[in-house]
């Protein structure tokens, strides 16, 4: 067991294609590849800012991928787009998440959130899929106002528990998040939903898992 299991939210615990599934009717045909241009320019528009050294929060770069998603993809109704935005702050969580993190708080884990998103962002969505009472904390990159995946970010889960990285389970779906996360000295739990093929192989995870049900049954080592 760690003393500390960390999850990514985002595409890990709140599934971000959810929103456009609750409008798939409204949205036509091109209802996935929209749904895939609003979450890849999302992630672009967080990465290539920080390069840059600047820092726009999580929301208003999720408004302004879903408007490039709009112009991109001219075959989905404009009008969608405050039922989108309603629908992103309160996404499903994936089926496994609830059970994953009762499971790890039965064996006495402290858990947390780390994520891109904005801390009302954060609120709504946790308070959407009733899991408030099992997260010790929730911390988003807005508190040192960059994001993953920038050393910074990860060193808040430090602060918030005062523990050393190795002590850390850092659980993300997303790949390069986990790279981020290892880099740091975080011990990561890939989940692999998807089956996709592995990336950054000088930067490998903990564990590759296909969801999160098996981690709390999961030992240390
Ligand atoms: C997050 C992004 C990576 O939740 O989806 O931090």
């Amino acid at each position: 067991m760690f003393n500390a299991y960390v999850f990514d939210a985002y595409g890990t615990l709140f599934d971000v294609h959810a929103a456009i599934a609750r409008h798939r009717a409204a949205a036509g045909p091109e209802a996935e590849r929209f749904s895939e241009i609003w979450r890849s320019k999302q992630l672009e528009y967080s990465w290539t800012l920080t390069l840059a050294g600047r820092y726009v929060d999580f929301w208003a770069l999720t408004e302004r991928a879903l408007d490039y998603a709009f112009a991109r993809v001219p075959s989905v109704d404009r009008t969608l787009r405050p039922k989108l935005l309603d629908a992103y702050l309160a996404l499903d969580a994936f089926p496994d998440a609830r059970g994953a993190l009762a499971g790890l708080r039965a064996r006495g884990a402290r858990l947390a959130i780390l994520s891109n998103g904005t801390p009302r962002m954060l609120a709504a969505a946790v308070e959407a899929a009733g899991i408030g009472g099992l997260l010790d904390a929730v911390l988003s990159v807005d508190a040192v106002r960059t994001y993953k995946p920038r050393p910074e970010v990860y060193a808040l889960v430090d602060e918030a528990f005062s523990v050393e990285p190795r002590g850390v389970a850092f659980v993300s779906s997303n790949r390069w998040d986990v790279m981020g996360a290892a880099s740091f000295g975080f011990r990561t739990f890939w989940v692999n939903r998807a089956r996709m093929p592995d990336e950054y192989a000088d930067v490998a995870p903990h564990r590759e898992i296909a969801d999160l049900a098996a981690l709390p049954s999961l030992d240390r080592d």
